[in-house]
């Protein structure tokens, strides 16, 4: 398992006593162009828009959101690893290798944190190739068809995830 370390690092608790959780939230392709690309199927809000917004609302839930955003299947894969031990949870928006990639499936596995996929569209309202997903079966959850404010409603949910699982385990 990876050392913690930098931003990630275990971070302490509020002044409540809740402790400070660390997302790691990611972008796959195309994404990038979020306000400008099919902007009647994925909305006009831009992804700095999201990221800053999920900043904001991890600063006030208890959660250090750290955000990447990649074109390329690689550097999605190497972001992945190099959270190992260091992330409690991982909230991915796979884009179009949500279809196809067996690599970035593989890549969650190993880095044993629960995941939440997310989609902009509800992909079952679209062409067959995007019901399939090669993540669905080992995310926790899955948020589709809210458009940005998708990752609002998936963030909190992390924390409620990641709550209920420690818990269980106390
Ligand atoms: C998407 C759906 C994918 O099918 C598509 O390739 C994307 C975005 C979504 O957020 O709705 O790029 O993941």
């Amino acid at each position: 398992m990876a050392k913690k370390a930098g931003n990630e690092a275990k971070l302490g608790s509020d002044s409540s006593g809740i402790e400070t959780l660390r997302v790691l939230v990611v972008h796959g392709p195309n994404l990038n162009l979020l306000g400008e690309r099919e902007p009647e199927v994925y909305g006009r809000t831009r992804l700095a828009d999201i990221d800053r917004e999920l900043a904001e609302l991890g600063a006030a839930i208890g959660i250090k959101v750290t955000t990447f955003q990649s074109n390329s299947e690689g550097d999605i894969i190497t972001r992945i690893q190099q959270a190992r031990g260091k992330v409690d949870a991982l909230l991915i928006n796979p884009a179009g290798y949500t279809h196809t990639s067996v690599a970035i499936r593989d890549a969650i596995i190993a880095l044993e944190a629960p995941t939440v996929e997310v989609h902009l569209s509800n992909v079952y309202r679209r062409e067959p190739f995007r019901h399939h997903s090669t993540i669905s079966d080992i995310a926790v959850a899955r948020i589709m068809g809210f458009g940005a404010p998708g990752y609002a409603l998936a963030l909190r949910g992390v924390r409620a995830l990641v709550e209920t699982a420690r818990r269980q385990h106390a």
